[in-house]
């Protein structure tokens, strides 16, 4: 099967078979067996030759840092760190559908006017990016267009004595290169083909973007079997029925990984999001009970999201826990201390929590505002009008410090709300015009809660649910 002696190596291993198999003779284990181009005549690693050496270097030197060149498009440089790096490969990984290509065109065309830059497109026709181009009112940008997933003709266009500055690749899964004979979108067939369009933008310095479809089972032949490969890694989140995306680096070996940009997927394509806690809190109906708002924070900027509970007693013998854009085992976590802790029971009761507008929140300085929102909802109490929650719950119920509040309290005030709530431990000073309740406990969460219903601020619980 294999052409020119080519390897199946066990991914588990790393022992290498001349045939493939189901299972690796080395280890035992199971269809880990991959297929690798051999290098042919190229001098391995650990061949003997002369040894050189080494002129070390002291930590305490000049540094350079790397040359960037700025897409134009503001999120997508946030999230890259400042643009993009010159001979770096970039993935940007997501779901079919999501908006990769639309992205990707965008950024091609801004990029267009201060370098040369080339789209390829495995998936789509010349004709047919020309119509999403118009679409996007792109058409006059100076892109030039291939489609194509052959990898060696595409290897031998860049392999050119003035090559482009900046390659777009889409997709790694269609791509295939006539050294394998494994299927395009095999493990095999994505690895080396972008392998080959790696070792080119190192070679030429151009800046490779690949795309990649993360498949529904996660790991085969999707983005994770490339992600030690590439410098950068950015996955683009969004849910099909809302029209938010975040573009998130997960890798970044150029800049931070915790920076998110924001998206509007619009008729005109993708439109820059500057205040994504506007858009987030645009859609919330003020007074409810079961609705927090979390003051969170992605990367250096503050993101304002509505996070919404929905309590309602079980028909089933084991209560459902349904999460969207939350840790379903830290919800599981926070129930359990609410019932050890507060005395509330949760064991006959579903219990749905949604972040809205399709976001994912991952900080555990949600758990106060997710504890209010599920308290609020047990209750059937509003929480204090016009108030942001933060801070992380501990096993015994503390409410403990988390990090940046007062860049969360600002974004607060500068978004009109009138209070947080807030853990009592943390660095003084609130902005102007925030009322704070500071809590050490979440008990201390459900007296607040009980004591804004009976002052009248919120609207009486017409029916208080057995539990709570
Ligand atoms: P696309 O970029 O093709 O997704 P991907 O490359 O990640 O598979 O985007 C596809 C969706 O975006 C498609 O359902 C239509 C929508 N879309 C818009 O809403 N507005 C636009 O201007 C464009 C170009 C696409
Ligand atoms: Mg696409």
């Amino acid at each position: 099967m294999a052409k020119g002696g080519n390897l199946y190596v066990c991914q588990a291993c790393g022992g290498a078979h001349p045939k493939w198999s189901g299972r690796c003779d080395s280890c035992g284990a199971w269809n880990t067996l991959v297929e690798e181009i051999a290098a042919d005549g190229a001098p391995r690693p650990t061949a003997r030759g002369p040894k050189r050496r080494l002129a070390l270097a002291p930590l305490d030197g000049p540094v350079q840092g790397p040359e960037r060149r700025p897409t134009g498009i503001g999120e997508l440089d946030r999230v890259t760190g400042g643009g993009l790096v010159a001979g770096s490969a970039l993935l940007i990984a997501g779901d079919p559908g999501i908006g990769k290509s639309t992205l990707l065109l965008q950024a091609a065309a801004s990029l267009a006017q201060t370098a040369a830059v080339v789209y390829i497109s495995g998936e789509e026709a010349i004709d047919q990016l020309r119509l999403r181009a118009g679409r996007l009112g792109l058409r006059t940008a100076p892109v030039q267009l291939a489609a194509t997933a052959a990898v060696d003709d595409i290897a031998a266009t860049l392999d050119a004595p003035q090559p482009p500055q900046v390659v777009i690749v889409d997709s790694v899964q269609t791509l295939f290169t006539g050294d394998l004979d494994s299927a395009p979108g095999t493990v095999a067939q994505v690895r080396a083909s972008a392998q080959v369009l790696i070792r080119l933008a190192k070679r030429h310095g151009f800046v490779l973007l690949l795309v990649g479809h993360v498949t529904k089972e996660g790991m085969i032949a999707g983005p994770k079997v490339l992600e030690h490969m590439v410098d950068t890694v950015l996955y683009f989140e969004g849910e099909r029925g809302h029209p938010f995306r975040i573009v998130r680096a997960v890798k970044n070996r150029f800049g931070p990984t915790d920076e998110i940009g924001v998206f509007e997927m619009t008729d005109a394509g993708l439109r820059e999001v500057a205040n994504p806690s506007a858009l987030f809190l645009a859609e919330r109906e003020h007074d409810v009970s079961g609705s927090a708002v979390f003051a969170g924070m992605e990367g250096s900027r503050p993101v304002l999201v509505e996070i919404q509970a929905l309590i309602a007693p079980t028909g089933f013998a084991t209560p459902r826990r349904a999460v969207v854009g939350w840790d379903a085992a830290r919800l599981a976590m926070l129930l359990a201390v609410l019932e050890a802790r507060c005395g509330m029971s949760f064991a006959t009761a579903d219990v749905f929590l949604n972040v809205a507008g399709g976001f994912r929140v991952a900080e555990p300085a949600a758990d106060l505002a997710v504890a209010a929102a599920v308290a609020s909802a047990a209750l059937a109490r509003p929480l204090p009008a016009e108030t942001v929650v933060f801070g992380e719950i501990g096993l015994s119920g503390e409410v403990r410090a988390v990090t940046r509040a007062d860049a969360r309290l600002k974004e607060a005030a500068k978004l009109g709300f009138a209070g947080a709530i807030v853990p009592s431990r943390r660095a003084p000073g609130a902005p102007a015009g925030l009322r704070l309740s500071e809590i050490s406990h979440v008990g201390d969460l459900l007296a607040l809660l009980r004591q804004t219903a009976d002052e009248g601020g919120g609207r009486r619980a017409e029916r208080r649910p057995r539990h709570g």
